[in-house]
């Protein structure tokens, strides 16, 4: 009997220290700033690039992660879908319909919103996103993925659609990144206090 119970004590004690030594790992991950928060990525990727930034953020965090699909695609012609729809949508401020995602924002903390930039500011369907949901209180931590014309005022736009949200910093990336983006994101996700 004593040998039984001495058995069930050790075999406590070997399973708590490794559940210790785990919680302690992903504790020094990414520091204070991401710990005990619920956390979201919703991204807009049309030809694949932020879908790819989307997918090393999750890496990071093992969270929740969803696409935006507009509820009408775009055309697959790139000058029809650049110069036709997507600019029209621009200049007349249009927010297209979206399908309903698989999670509600309300039950999170941080969301982190994934964009490509399309003519100087995020895609439309994007702006749907973050002014069909309820954004009071959230954190919102923007990615970008851009062509050459770097992140514009995406921020900004951002927080204006975003309403009652803390927009932080963005991380920015030219098309899909390159063999130093995952040290940047790392970088990047370590800056947040
Ligand atoms: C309709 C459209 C508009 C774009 N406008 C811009 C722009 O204003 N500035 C820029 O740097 N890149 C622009 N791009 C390039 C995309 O931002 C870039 O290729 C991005 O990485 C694509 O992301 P995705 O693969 O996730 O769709 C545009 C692309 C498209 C399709």
């Amino acid at each position: 009997m004593k040998k039984i119970l001495l058995i069930i004590l050790s075999l406590f004690i070997v399973t708590s220290s490794l559940v210790f030594a785990n919680q302690d790992k992903e504790q020094k991950k990414e520091g204070d700033f991401f710990m005990n928060k619920k956390i979201l990525i919703v991204y807009y990727s049309l030809s694949g690039n932020t879908k790819t930034i989307a997918q090393k953020i999750q890496k990071q965090f093992n969270c929740d992660i969803t696409s935006i699909e507009p509820q009408t695609p775009y055309p697959d012609d790139y000058n029809e879908l650049a110069y036709g729809v997507a600019k029209m949508q621009k200049e007349k401020n249009i927010h297209p319909p979206i399908k309903k995602i698989d999670f509600d924002v309300k039950n999170y903390n941080i969301i982190f919103v994934g964009t490509p930039a399309w003519w100087y500011t995020m895609a439309p369907p994007v702006m749907t996103f973050l002014s069909q949901n309820d954004f009071e209180g959230k954190t919102v931590i923007p990615f970008i993925t851009h062509g050459g014309g770097g992140k514009y005022n995406i921020e900004d736009d951002m927080r204006k659609l975003a309403k009652g949200s803390k927009v932080l910093t963005p991380f920015v990336v030219y098309e899909k990144g390159d063999e130093n983006t995952d040290k940047a994101l790392e970088l990047w996700l370590k800056e947040f206090k």
